[in-house]
This record gives C-alpha cells, sequence and structure tokens, in this order.
C-alpha cells in the first residue's frame, strides 16, 4: 500500500490571465489530499473517498473508459491515463482523504489527480520526473474539466511559491514566505463556470479582454521581483491593481468586495480575491494577521487558517 499526499493551492496573481497564456503566481498552502492506493488480485477497481460520500464504489478494469460520477472522475481518468500511456493494467483499491473542504477553492481536483498519478508511478515502480508528472496530470483533469490552466496541478506537485505560464510552459519555484489571510465569504464558486463565463467575453469583446490579460501579465512579471524581495508594500499594490482588474472582468462579487474593503481599512498592505472568483475566498497581505482576522470575520467572512509554500507531492 502506497500512500501520497499533495497540497492544494492559493493563486496570488494572474487567474484567469493564466487561462490565456499569461503567468500567474501561486502558493501551496498547508491543507493536503492523501490518496492510498494498493494492487488487487481480480481485476476491480474499488474507490473509497468518503469526504464525498464515495463508499466501495467498483467497477472492472474494462469500464475505466465509461463515465463515472463527478465524485471518482478525476481518479478515474488518472488511472485510465497511466494505464494507457504506460500500457500497464491491475485492479486496485483506491481510497482518498482530504483535509480541506471541496466547497473552498483549494483545487481539490488537482490534488487527487497528482496524488493518484504519483501513486500509480510508485506502484507500478514507473519513474517520472515531475514535468512528466505534471504532463500526464493536466491530460487527465482536461478529460474530465475540459478547462484550465494547470497552475493548480503544479501547485500541487512543485509546492512552494512559483511563476507558472498556461500548460506548463514555465514552471519556475520563488521564494517562499507570503504571509496572507484568507476570508471565506461562504459561497461556493463553480471554477468551469466563471472560466466559460469569461470565455464569452472574450469572444463578446477581444481587444478589451486581451488588454486586460495584458495589464495581469505586467502585474504577476513585476511582482516576481517582490516577492523574491519580500517587499510587501510593494506586493500589496500590484494586489490591489490586479484586484482592480478582476472587478473589470466580471468575476468580483459584493461579499468578496466587502471583506477585501474591510481588510484594506485594517490596514493590510493590499487584498483581492483569490482564483476563480464569483465567491469562494479572498486574501490579504499583511503582518499584523490577528487585526486582519478581525476586521474580515466583522464584515462576515470566515478565516481559513493556511500556512503558504508548503511542500509539495510526496509520498507518506
Ligand atoms: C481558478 O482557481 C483559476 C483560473 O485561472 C482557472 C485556471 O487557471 O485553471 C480561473
Amino acid at each position: 500500500m502506497i500512500k501520497v499526499s499533495a497540497p492544494g493551492k492559493l493563486v496570488i496573481f494572474g487567474e484567469h490571465a493564466v487561462v490565456y497564456n499569461r503567468p500567474c503566481i501561486v502558493t501551496a498552502v498547508n491543507h493536503r489530499m492523501s490518496v492510498s492506493l494498493d494492487k488487487r488480485k481480480d481485476d476491480k477497481i474499488v474507490i473509497n473517498a468518503p469526504e464525498v460520500d464515495v463508499k466501495n464504489y467498483t467497477f472492472t478494469i474494462n469500464e475505466l473508459k465509461k463515465d463515472h460520477p463527478r465524485q471518482v472522475a478525476f481518479v478515474t481518468s488518472a488511472i485510465r491515463n497511466f494505464f494507457e500511456k504506460y500500457k500497464v493494467k491491475s485492479g486496485l483499491d483506491v481510497s482518498t482523504k482530504s483535509e480541506f473542504s471541496s466547497k473552498f477553492g483549494f483545487g481539490s481536483s488537482s490534488a487527487v489527480t497528482v496524488c493518484t498519478l504519483k501513486a500509480l508511478s510508485e506502484v507500478f515502480k514507473i519513474k517520472m520526473s515531475n514535468k512528466e508528472l505534471f504532463d500526464i496530470s493536466y491530460k487527465a483533469v482536461l478529460d474530465v474539466q475540459k478547462v484550465g490552466s494547470g497552475f493548480d496541478i503544479a501547485s500541487s506537485i512543485y509546492g512552494g511559491t512559483i511563476y507558472f505560464v498556461t500548460g506548463g510552459k514555465a514552471i519556475k519555484p520563488l521564494s517562499k514566505n507570503i504571509p496572507l489571510v484568507i476570508g471565506y465569504t461562504g459561497i461556493k464558486a463553480d471554477t468551469v463556470t466563471l472560466i466559460n463565463m469569461v470565455k464569452g467575453k472574450m469572444n463578446e469583446n477581444k481587444e478589451e479582454i486581451e488588454e486586460i490579460f495584458d495589464k495581469m501579465k505586467e502585474i504577476s512579471d513585476k511582482a516576481v521581483e517582490f516577492v523574491e524581495k519580500e517587499d510587501l508594500i510593494a506586493l500589496g499594490k500590484l494586489m490591489n491593481e490586479n484586484q482592480k482588474l478582476l472587478s473589470k472582468l466580471g468575476v468580483s462579487t459584493k461579499e468578496l468586495d466587502n471583506l477585501i474593503s474591510a481588510s484594506l481599512k485594517a490596514g493590510v498592505y493590499g487584498a483581492k480575491l483569490s482564483g476563480a472568483g464569483g465567491g469562494d475566498c479572498m486574501i490579504a497581505l499583511t503582518n499584523q494577521k490577528e487585526k486582519a482576522e478581525k476586521a474580515i470575520q466583522k464584515a462576515g467572512g470566515i478565516i481559513i487558517p493556511v500556512e503558504t509554500g508548503v511542500e509539495g507531492v510526496r509520498i507518506e
């Protein structure tokens, strides 16, 4: 039996732009997903995923290609891609365990895909570099979800804080500690719906949206230097600029705006939504965590304690 864990993520700069060939900056957080996996003697694949109410979901290897319920689709896609690429097969017992709620956009689908593929490579003794693990995980996720930049997969694999360009065209580790406070709006948002909404806008008004994404690219590029220097004042300003552009794109909400402005009034360096928007979480950059947390809570937000820049995928 092999057990593998991988972290969730938070985008600091460049969400949405990263779907369109621009960079983003993402940090891995200490809420981990884990997968335990072992071969079986028969041809059955049995999946347990208690956090999404899946108990002994069973099918045969031949049924891997069939459509499977959403709750197990990332695990089945990972297994199918692995068997096809490496020309192996076996019955399997797979169970997942999550330290974070799939309510938050911390990237549970990517983390579970990465864990499953890393565990398969261990069980079948197939050596994979991080980039090979990225490529097969990205394909497995795209098979299910059709859209996405892959930044969350890279974050689960590499950990730390990384500069990432669409599809893994660049994956560059940056320095680690970025002191963030996370406020959850209490509203679950669907990433694919938001990506498709932005796609609609892009089709209607290409020039305006491309211009927004070019500005977001500039922000992510500038932020690299300030992350390295840990220049929180400069980073905070860039976060505020990025948030303005996200509002222009139409992915911020009243609830996110409230939490962001409450944190800014409490004196944080900068604040913005993190992820696809439409609800979900905001992040605030500050060294005075308690003060910011109190202000966010007072404005109706739920604080999610996180550590950033944590280790990527690992065998437990
Ligand atoms: C979602 O957390 C971030 C997006 O940029 C989607 C993606 O990059 O796959 C909106």
